[in-house]
């Protein structure tokens, strides 16, 4: 089984509406490592790197201005396949059409306020982690890995 590392972005709305512990819990109780955490008000710079696959999109104008409207925590997680794994959790993009038991299906109803970012692949979380933490990551075991990650 693969450990990876992914970029997780609870987004401003999460902050504003007091559910960082709440979808930060989720991640946790999973098994994934935190080994990086911050609260940030991202520079235009950085929200448009981010999101740069999508600056051609009608929404990019109105997603760069929510993104950095007000601070959000930037997370990096590690754990096995943590990418797909985390995808798992946020749900799909729309809150409306995303399952129950996800963040974005448990307290969203909107696709461009959707409470939380997750890298797509190993790839992008590579890039995304150099972004918002070109500073490095800390290393370290979980108490409960042997118990967590077993094949
Ligand atoms: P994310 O990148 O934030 O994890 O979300 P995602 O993969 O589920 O969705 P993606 O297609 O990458 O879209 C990135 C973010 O842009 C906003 N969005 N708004 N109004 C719209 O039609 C629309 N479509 C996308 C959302 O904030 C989405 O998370
Ligand atoms: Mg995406």
């Amino acid at each position: 089984m693969p450990v990876q590392r992914t970029l997780i972005l609870l987004k401003p709305d999460c902050v504003q509406r007091g559910l960082v512990s709440e979808a930060l819990s989720r991640f946790e109780r999973k098994g994934l490592r935190i080994v990086g955490m911050k609260l940030v008000k991202p520079t235009a710079e950085v929200a448009g790197k981010h999101y740069a696959e999508h600056s051609a999109r009608p929404f990019f104008p109105s997603l760069l201005e929510f993104i950095t409207s007000s601070p959000l925590v930037a997370l990096a997680l590690e754990g096995d396949s943590a990418v797909t794994v985390a995808r798992n959790i946020i749900g799909a993009t729309d809150g409306r059409a995303a399952a129950p038991g996800t963040i974005r299906g448990d307290f969203g109803l909107s696709k461009g306020n959707n409470l939380v970012h997750g890298s797509d692949s190993p790839e992008s979380a590579e890039r995304e982690l150099g972004l918002w933490f070109p500073e490095g990551l800390v290393s370290y075991q979980r108490a409960d890995t042997v118990w967590v990650e077993t094949p």
